[in-house]
């Protein structure tokens, strides 16, 4: 198996593209598939300033570290949701890229706020950890996006995730989620910060290789959570058709993106009648949550600074001269 681009041995092979690359084409192809991406769907603008959501895995890191290289500045946000060890690992894993890119990275610890991590919190709720854990996600995502001043929020996202979040929702005729899952969602006003996935097309195989060459130390483990969800049965189902038919996980992906509804037809979502920000119901879950089994205290979101300066290598001339 050879390297399409340079002829040396391959190794990767890529079915989905029906081509096999070496370490270094590998890398670079990699790169230029996010930058693109960025640029095609505008994702990102000049002005814009970017967060990205860390948790310490694979895609979050690595899209961390590739939007560093080609240009477009940013920095981190890590969620504590109080697992234990495995919330003390990827902290760790995320304030190392911080150090390696030169950048800020702030966390929300939820501890702090409740006394209890998201294991404890759902037991008293009587709700599935990963269903609670995605709300207060993206309530706190997007507060620290707008408190800190940044105006656009990345998240890791990869193909395998949304094809299987695709798939489970077709499968249950979910329709009020089915067009709320494209590759960026406008923001509204001072309240919504505008949500960006730059992996949207790229695979789940793809990022973790990117990450193993690019020598980046990430958390192996899944979240001890996620034993049994049912989007690990589709990631496993549709890798199953992609073994037999490749390219099938990207054309589903694909095609939703050709056929999402005008997210700007939308309507403004209501807000928070206590801390402003979006809610369907008067008060907000997480004002709720704060209510009944809040410390006290307001929720706080620390600020590290990097223990050194970027040594970043910046590819942002080669991401421009692909376009
Ligand atoms: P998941 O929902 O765990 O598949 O994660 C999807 C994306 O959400 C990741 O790629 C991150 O960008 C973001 N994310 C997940 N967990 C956290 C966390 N604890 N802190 C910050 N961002 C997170
Ligand atoms: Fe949220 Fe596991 S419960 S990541
Ligand atoms: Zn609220």
């Amino acid at each position: 198996m050879k390297c399409r681009v340079c002829g040396k041995e391959a190794n990767i092979r890529l079915s989905a593209y029906n081509t096999a690359l070496c370490a270094d084409d590998f890398l670079t192809f990699f790169e230029r598939r996010v930058t693109r991406a960025v640029q095609k769907y505008h994702l990102i603008d000049q002005t814009d300033s970017t967060l990205v959501a860390v948790s310490g895995g694979k895609d979050s890191l690595s899209l961390w570290y590739i939007l560093n290289r080609a240009g477009y500045l940013s920095d981190g946000i890590y969620i504590d949701l109080g697992i234990d060890e495995y919330s003390r690992v990827s902290f760790e894993k995320a304030r190392l890229m911080a150090d390696r890119l030169g950048r800020r990275i702030y966390r929300f610890s939820l501890p702090a706020l409740f006394q209890k991590g998201i294991g404890d919190l759902s037991k008293v709720m009587r709700r599935a950890p990963c269903s609670l854990c995605g709300v207060l996600k993206r309530y706190l995502m997007n507060k620290a996006c707008i408190d800190a001043g940044y105006t656009v929020l990345a998240t890791g996202h990869n193909l395998d995730d949304e094809a299987s979040a695709l798939f489970g929702n077709l499968l249950y005729w979910k329709e009020a989620y089915l067009y709320k899952k494209s590759i960026s969602l406008e923001g509204r006003g001072d309240y919504l910060a505008k949500k960006i996935k730059p992996f949207f097309l790229c695979s789940e195989r793809e990022a973790a290789a990117y990450a193993i060459l690019s020598r980046i130390d990430y958390v192996y483990e899944e979240c001890p959570y996620s034993v049994g969800a049912k989007t690990l049965l589709y990631k496993e189902l549709l890798n199953k058709i992609e073994v037999t038919s490749p390219a099938t996980k990207i054309r589903f992906v694909k095609g939703y993106l050709e056929r999402v509804k005008e997210q700007e037809a939308r309507p403004d979502p209501e807000r928070c009648a206590r801390c402003g920000y979006p809610s369907y119901t008067e008060t907000c879950n997480v004002c709720r949550l704060v209510e009944r089994f809040g410390t006290g205290e307001a929720i706080r979101i620390e600020c590290f600074e990097p223990a050194q300066a970027t040594a970043t290598p910046d590819i942002s001339a080669k991401a421009d001269a692909v376009v």
